[in-house]
């Protein structure tokens, strides 16, 4: 399947498409479902063969970067790769200790091992995970490391996984080309905050988009949004009576991909999944973009009653 609905991925001017892969689901570990080699392997090449061109991982992902590297590095022209920055590689966790530093040599470290894992000779776009203040990502010299790789070609746009309030000072601070933001229906906390990314010039990558499946009929609202607050996913749901205006025939994960991609300032949304079926269904979903205008307004005025709006309104 191709013919993807694509937009423009801010200043980067790199046409994504709006559908994007969230590669997590393949982390595998102590931290994740333990995924085959042979369903990894087909799970990444169908994400390719979709027209799917952008592609999110982190060495956070246990072995996400290297079943890319494995699996999907021969088809390296075919799709936008970001990955993260911060996460442990030069340095001990140690337990109870910060799980990002933002030093120099961690920042290359990680930089160097990515581009080893995912055999390739430059990343696309590196996020700094874990949503530093400024403050931490300038004082150890971790913003000018990342720069400094940026100028080696070794990386090509700089970005940040950012959520408020830091993700206004980010933003504000002029330097990075995109944003990785949470956000669907049943998390809007940074509804606004995802213009003022996009207003500011950067890209815009939204994560949670399907709120982890949680509306869908195999996850029994069994799982939530990473980073959620406010009432649980199904109170929501329900206290907004969201059912009650699903157009026939749609299902509630086909709403709520599309409530994400309705957000009028997103440029890719990084739906994660291992399940080929899913995946399907995702595309097909997508292909279908945005919710009607009246039903979009109307489930954000039913999810505001319930208590599920924007920051600051
Ligand atoms: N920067 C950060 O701090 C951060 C944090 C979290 C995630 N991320 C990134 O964002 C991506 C997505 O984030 P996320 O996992 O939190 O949110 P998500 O994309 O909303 O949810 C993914 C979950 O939804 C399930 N799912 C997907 N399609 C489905 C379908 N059609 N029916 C039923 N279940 C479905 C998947 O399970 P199945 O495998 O069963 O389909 C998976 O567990 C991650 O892969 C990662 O790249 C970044």
């Amino acid at each position: 399947m191709t013919g993807q609905p694509m937009r423009e991925l801010g200043r980067t001017g790199v046409q994504v498409t709006t559908l994007g892969y969230g590669a997590m689901e393949l982390r595998g570990g102590s931290r994740g479902r333990e995924i085959p080699d042979e369903q990894a392997e087909r799970v990444l090449n169908a994400v390719l063969d979709a027209g799917i061109n952008f592609v999110d991982t982190s060495p956070d992902y246990g072995r996400s970067e290297e079943l890319i590297g494995r699996f999907i590095a021969h088809r390296r022209d075919e799709y936008f790769l970001a990955t993260k920055c911060g996460c442990m590689v030069a340095v001990e966790q140690v337990e109870g200790g910060p799980r990002h530093v933002y030093t120099r040599e961690n920042i290359r470290a990680a930089i160097e091992q990515s581009l080893r894992r995912m055999h390739t000779d430059r990343l696309d776009l590196v996020q700094f995970h874990g949503s530093p203040s400024k403050a931490e990502l300038e004082e150890h010299g971790g913003l000018d490391e990342l720069q400094a790789l940026q100028r080696e070609g070794k990386v090509r746009f700089i970005g940040a996984s950012s959520t408020l309030p830091h993700l206004a000072d980010h933003i504000a601070m002029g330097v990075f080309d995109e944003f990785q933001i949470p956000y669907s229906a049943l998390q809007r906390e940074h509804e606004a905050a995802i213009s003022a990314a996009a207003r500011a010039g950067a890209g815009t990558v939204i994560r949670g988009g399907v709120a982890r499946g949680a509306p869908s009929e195999d996850k029994q609202w069994g799982t939530s949004p990473v980073g959620a607050s406010g009432p649980a996913p199904k109170d929501l749901w329900e206290h907004a009576r969201l059912d009650e205006i699903l157009p026939e025939g749609m299902s509630r994960m086909e709403f709520t991909l599309r409530f994400t991609l309705s957000h009028p300032d997103l440029h890719t949304t990084i739906v994660g999944t291992a399940n080929p079926e899913h995946l399907a269904q995702n595309l097909a979903a997508a292909a279908n973009g945005p919710l009607p205008a009246d039903l979009y307004d109307d489930a954000r005025a039913r999810l505001a009653t319930a208590g599920s709006a924007p920051a600051g309104s």
